[in-house]
């Protein structure tokens, strides 16, 4: 019979001997040695052994025999003091000598062990989620997310930041994604978009006085997924009003240090580089700077330079940038530098300008045909006898793309990144618009960021690629944890934006009509900004997959294992909606 629980399984300590409790939990561990069973029972809150011999009443050691790893149990019992303590365990001086226990609930065979070293496939794992979700580690994270998000609730309830729900069921926003699209049933042919961010509907709150608006929102994303990516995923939203950039960051500062002050890390002081400050020493907007290693551009050092690959660089406008190994020159063979060759291949170099500094500062290998003709080329970079030098010669984007995610492969293989160390930043003044392979100009954040006021004029004399923004991102460890900007809070310029991305009247009145009806009417000065909750869960956590932090996370598939979606549905529910499958 169920009883009132007493106590949880992981607070047992040698001051509670002597006291009669009641667990429930699962058996994690069942090991019967002579007659004598042990189990080791867990709940949320931890393990403890549970020990079954001579002491306990003849039912109870039947009941034991018949207990397998995970079943659901029931122990009433006396807490004693162990003869031998494990030091293992933080329940470990005690053990728990049953006078009643009885099977809850039985288990099918399982599908794996639950053992924290297991190698059970992630598919297996995911399709009995509420398997793997009793696993500690897992438990652990969901705990640490939940009290995440309760520490950025707090630091944002004490700002007067207030919390609004905004519809699920909306009209497509513009975050570079596809839609997750809905059909309606009460109007033919008609969809509604799930949001891929509240974005909009805070801008209106903010024109509707609620001076500051936050969400612990879900957002949905149709997009190609990668570890740090979710179809749907949730953001800490953050809109407010009359506020200039330096108080959107001194906010968004409390919610990290907030969420984590949880895991007792102490953010510090988070520095400020702008974006083209961040591309030029790191090659990347996100940069990690648990490490140096930084980018130096050899442009100008090697303007002269006749040797093909940077010749023919520089002839097309491109740029030669690099970082130095130190120590490099030895344990690193041709395999190694192929490897690392055809890493920065795919991001679009030709190839790797490797060079070893040797003892009497001669370089060999490619880079060597560079510091013949250069003599300081190398040391231009900073290297000295005994370094490797990797440096690249190309178009700009993809010298800084190549070059900069090499200098975080390397720093990882080497195991140059330090443990269990934040390093935040914040990335400022990213350009407004970027250009699509097609020569198309799209926003780089959304298409309802401000440009900097003193930009506004390229918008008339069509420099659109000079134009600054008024964007930011907070970037830690490498990592993007959120971004956000100033808004257009006028809708003439809102419209100048709009034109400029080729959207043509009738097309901004058919999407975006009810903003620039908004803005339209008194809409004050406002900015904010959107955290990824399951990305800075992720790091907290130290985990290495976004799946490892949600509780029912999707496939690279964007599938859910467990429930088995997505699915079919009848033809008679898609009549209803008016829609038809083409392979019906
Ligand atoms: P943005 O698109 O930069 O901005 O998103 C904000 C943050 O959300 C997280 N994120 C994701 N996390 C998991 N899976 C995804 N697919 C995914 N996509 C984004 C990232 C990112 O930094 N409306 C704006 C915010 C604003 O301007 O206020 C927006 O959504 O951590």
């Amino acid at each position: 019979m169920l009883t009132e629980r007493t106590h949880k399984a992981g607070e047992l300590r040698a001051s509670h001997a002597g006291t009669t409790v009641t667990l429930q939990g699962w058996a994690a561990r069942v090991r019967d040695r002579g007659g004598v069973t042990f189990l080791v029972l867990r709940d949320r809150y931890g393990t403890v052994q549970v020990t079954v011999d001579e002491r306990c009443a003849d039912e109870v050691r039947e009941a034991a025999k018949g207990v397998r790893q995970e079943y659901c149990i029931q122990v009433i019992g006396e807490v004693v003091e162990r003869y031998k303590p494990n030091t293992e365990m933080a329940t470990g001086a005690v053990e728990v000598i049953p006078t009643a226990l009885e099977i809850l609930s039985s288990t099918r065979p399982l599908p794996f062990t639950l053992d924290e070293h297991m190698d059970a496939h992630e598919e297996t794992r995911l399709r009995h989620r509420f398997l793997d979700l009793r696993r500690p580690a897992l438990q652990n994270n969901i705990i640490l997310r939940h009290k995440a998000a309760i520490a950025a609730r707090k630091a944002l309830d004490a700002l007067d930041f207030l919390e609004i729900e905004t519809p699920m069921l909306t009209k497509a926003t513009p975050e570079g994604a596809r839609d997750y699209l809905v059909p309606s049933r009460v109007h033919p042919g008609h969809w509604y978009a799930l949001p891929q961010s509240p974005q909009i509907f805070k801008q209106i709150l903010m024109v509707a006085g609620m001076d500051r608006y936050f969400q612990i929102v879900r957002c949905f994303r149709d997009e190609d997924l990668r570890a740090d990516r979710q179809p749907e995923f949730t953001q800490i939203d953050i809109e407010m009003s009359f506020c200039t950039q330096d108080m959107v960051l001194r906010a968004a500062e409390e919610v990290v240090r907030a969420m984590w002050g949880v895991a007792g890390h102490d953010v510090g002081e988070i520095p400020k580089l702008t974006y083209a400050e961040a591309m030029a020493r790191f090659g990347v907007d996100a940069p990690d700077m648990r490490f140096g290693m930084e980018l130096v551009d050899l442009t100008k050092t090697l303007s002269t330079s006749t040797f093909p690959p940077i010749q023919h660089a520089l002839e097309e406008g491109g740029i030669v940038k690099g970082f130095v190994l130190e120590g490099g020159a030895e344990g690193n063979s041709r395999k190694v530098l192929d490897a690392w060759t055809e890493f920065v291949r795919g991001y679009g170099l030709g190839g790797l300008l490797w060079g070893k500094v040797g003892a009497d500062g001669s370089v060999s290998g490619p880079f060597g045909k560079v510091t013949a003709e250069i003599p300081n080329a190398a040391e231009a970079m900073g290297a000295k006898p005994g370094d490797l030098v990797l440096v690249g010669a190309g178009a700009e984007n993809p010298v800084n793309a190549g070059i900069g995610r090499l200098r975080v492969h390397v720093a990882k293989e080497k195991d140059l990144i330090p443990a269990g160390v934040f390093k935040f930043c914040w990335v400022v003044d990213f350009p407004l618009f970027e250009q699509t392979d097609e020569g198309a100009w799209t926003p780089m954040h959304h298409p309802f960021t401000s440009p900097k006021p003193e930009h506004l004029g390229h918008l008339e004399d069509g420099n659109l690629g000079a134009i600054l923004s008024d964007a930011y991102d907070m970037v830690c460890n490498g990592s993007e944890l959120g971004g956000g900007s100033i808004r257009i809070h006028r809708e003439d310029v809102q419209q100048q934006i709009f034109a400029a991305l080729g959207i043509n009247e009738q097309e901004q009145r058919e999407k975006f009509g009810f903003l620039l009806d908004a803005l339209a009417h008194g809409a004050p000065p406002h900015g904010g900004l959107a955290f990824g909750l399951d990305r800075c869960v992720m790091l907290l956590a130290e985990a290495t997959s976004l799946r490892d932090v949600i509780a029912f996370p999707k496939t690279a598939r964007a599938q859910d294992l467990m429930c088995g979606a997505p699915s079919r549905v009848h033809n008679e529910e898609l009549d209803e909606l008016h829609v038809k499958n083409l392979d019906r």
